[in-house]
């Protein structure tokens, strides 16, 4: 299917038919999400999919029974993280180790920029004390353009969010492109979400997915756009 195609295919549908998602071709499209751009390449991403009925089922519930949930034959939950950098720092490192491409920019890029700004404790403590570094650093910001974040624990949680929502959308294209739908949802208890797959304060639920093949009456009405020239600037 063309490139363009899979973008206007690509609808949020909400009633999905019992058609099952073969196995192999959900891994193929978790796969594409884990190819999209993302910050330093740090991959702040993790997909869960929900593979246990019993799960499945806790999952519809902290959806509020949505029917893009409820009919979905697949459910899948993305989530962004600001711990795991760290261990896909020293596998960045080890990997331009391989190739001998470790320069001494790259280093002190991953060794030192980013663990000032990925470091975060829970109650923010962290955060304020980069916030009085930052008023030093910003008086060199009157000179010259300079890096003003992350400072604070949710602006980090900003940074790894916005990358994971670039393979999120990577993995709504991989299914249309393989004949298959879905629908990302916001609408879900988080707290309760994140009671179910263990997951700790460091990790945010962005989106969860449910998927499958489209009912004829799956989508809700036609697609609608604001005109362009509303949100396309050109300056
Ligand atoms: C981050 C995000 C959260 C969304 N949450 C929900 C949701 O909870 N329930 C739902 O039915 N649709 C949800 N949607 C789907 C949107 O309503 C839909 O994308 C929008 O109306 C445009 O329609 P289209 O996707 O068919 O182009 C969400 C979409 C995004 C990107």
């Amino acid at each position: 299917m063309d490139f363009f195609e899979v973008i206007k295919k690509r609808r949020s549908v909400r009633k999905f038919t019992k058609t099952k998602v073969p196995e192999s071709i959900m891994r193929k499209c978790l796969n594409a999400s884990l190819l999209a751009a993302n910050s330093s390449n740090l991959q702040p991403w993790e997909f869960y999919w929900i593979r246990k009925p019993i799960k499945k089922g806790k999952i519809v519930e902290a959806c509020f029974h949505q029917n893009a949930a409820k009919t979905a034959q697949e459910i899948v939950v993305a989530v962004s993280r600001i711990d795991t950098w760290k261990r896909n720092r020293d596998l960045i490192i080890e990997d331009y180790k391989k190739s001998n491409k470790l320069i001494p920019l790259v280093k002190k890029y991953y060794n030192q920029i980013i663990p000032f700004a990925y470091y975060h404790d829970r109650f923010g403590v962290l955060g304020l004390i980069k916030r009085i570094i930052f008023v030093f650093i910003n008086i060199v910001g009157y000179f010259k353009p300079i890096i003003r974040g992350p400072i604070y624990k949710y602006q980090l949680f900003e940074a790894v969010s916005k990358t994971t929502a670039l393979a999120c959308q990577n993995f709504m294209m991989a299914l249309v492109a393989e004949g298959f739908d879905s629908c990302p949802m916001e609408g879900f208890d988080e707290k309760r979400v994140k009671k179910i797959l263990n997951l700790n304060w460091q990790s945010h639920v962005v989106m969860i997915f449910g998927v499958g093949q489209a009912k004829k009456n799956g989508v809700y009405g036609d697609r609608f756009r604001i005109d362009n020239k509303l949100v396309i600037k050109e300056v």
